[in-house]
């Protein structure tokens, strides 16, 4: 369902919540290009309007096995307080990576660095 009228780059997310449901995203690009928002972004957004704040796992589709930008890892980190969120990539023959969001955001900087 990607919306990627200038970059013609598809991505599609699909995030685990603990729960077990899963959440999808695409990227949804805009004239504007700053507003555009990510795949993965997108699938959290969903995810959290609809109530879920704990996930497992989110899976990420390309063309070639893209990995997330640094600030959907940044979002990521928001609502994975032990870095351990399971991130596989994908492209549209198998599984390109898997790892943790530590490995892709090592000494993050979350919400308990705001804590006094
Ligand atoms: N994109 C994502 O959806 N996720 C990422 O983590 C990397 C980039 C999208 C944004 C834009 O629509 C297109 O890919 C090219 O940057």
């Amino acid at each position: 369902m990607a919306y990627s009228p200038y970059s013609h780059y598809k991505v599609g997310a699909a995030l685990l919540a603990a729960d077990g449901t899963i959440y999808t995203g695409c990227n949804v690009e805009n004239a504007a290009y700053p507003a555009t928002i990510c795949a993965e972004r997108s699938a959290i957004v969903h995810a959290v309007a609809e109530g879920r704040r704990k996930f497992v796992a989110i899976a990420v589709a390309t063309a070639n096995g893209g990995t997330p930008c640094g600030t959907c890892r940044q979002v990521m980190r928001e609502f994975s307080p032990k870095s351990d969120l399971l991130v596989i990539m994908t492209d549209p023959r198998r599984i390109t990576a898997e790892c943790t969001l530590a490995d892709l955001l090592p000494d993050s900087f979350g919400p308990e660095h705001l804590k006094k």
